[in-house]
């Protein structure tokens, strides 16, 4: 009886206890829980801050709230295949107005005449089939400029440091660039970066008459674009896109089997009114070291 009693004496200040000691875990483990969910909230953000690892996904859901903040003022944005042969689409309003005015500002006090790529030597030339004139800027100059590239990586596919510098060009009344391929067809040119994949041709200005874009190879009926009846002579000889301020073309200068794409070939109609300016981004298949 008297173990019993002990028993039964002794068991509620061990229950109360043991409870006791529940309890006083369950606080540990709280404010541990609370300490790790602090220091993964704070670090999240900060960790991944300057960091641009091309498989960090976290900067997706980063880039689209980021996107959404500083777009307000932008006009609607779209993209048109316009063809399939050659790969070529347009990407509406993909320039702000300010954008263009900046790269034109900033490009109209260094422009030279254009030159082309000689064949034989690899080195530049003065042409009669090019008579604009242009400049280069540097690839990532500031921070528009590369809030720009990263725009044109983000649409090609193609990260950034696979770019050229981008050149800006200024065509006058009577300037054209006659119907030719961006890649290359010689030895020196594919060095650095290897053969050009594709273009991207931002229009920095509209031209009210001439100007245009055009593809003479392009397969299909080309007269059967909406816009035909306000295309100048020349754009009626083959696929044409009309130049407008803040619009991007891209097309492709490689099939998708890697083989060049002949249907490519492409010229900057003679401007009949008016001023045309444009920025190209030439995009080359590996890195291209600046
Ligand atoms: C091309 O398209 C135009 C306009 O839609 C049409 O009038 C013409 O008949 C077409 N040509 C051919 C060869 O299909």
């Amino acid at each position: 009886m008297a173990v019993k009693g002990r028993q039964y004496g002794r068991v509620p200040p061990r229950k109360s206890s043991s409870s006791m000691m529940i309890f006083a875990m369950l606080l540990i483990f709280s404010f541990l829980i609370i300490i790790l969910l602090a220091l993964g909230i704070l670090s999240i953000p900060g960790s991944s801050k300057g960091s641009t690892k091309a498989h960090d996904l976290s900067s997706i859901a980063r880039n689209t709230i980021t996107k959404g903040d500083e777009d307000e003022e932008r006009k609607d944005q779209w993209v048109e295949v316009i063809s399939w042969e050659p790969r070529a689409s347009v990407f509406h309003n993909f320039l702000s107005k300010e954008e263009c005015e900046y790269l034109i500002n900033l490009a109209k006090p260094h422009m030279q005449k254009s030159t082309v790529v000689d064949s034989d030597t690899g080195k530049s030339k003065d042409s009669r089939v090019r008579t604009s004139s242009g400049t280069f800027l540097p690839r990532g100059r500031d921070k528009i400029v590369s809030d720009i590239e990263k725009r044109i990586a983000d649409f090609t596919f193609i990260p950034v440091e696979h770019g050229e510098g981008l050149q800006v060009l200024h065509y006058e009344v009577g300037q054209k660039y006659e119907p030719h391929y961006d890649y290359f067809m010689d030895e020196f040119n594919t060095k650095n970066g290897g053969q050009r994949i594709a273009t991207v041709l931002m229009y920095l200005s509209d031209v009210e008459e001439g100007g245009e874009t055009v593809f003479p190879a392009a397969k299909g009926n080309f007269s059967s674009v909406p816009w035909w009846n306000e295309l100048s002579e020349c754009g009626k000889e083959g696929l044409s896109v009309k130049p407008k301020m803040g619009d991007a073309l891209l097309f492709w200068s490689m099939k998708p089997d890697a083989t060049l794409d002949p249907s490519s070939l492409h010229g900057g109609c003679h401007v009949i009114k008016g001023n045309k300016w444009s920025s190209t981004k030439w995009i080359r298949v590996h890195e291209y070291k600046v």
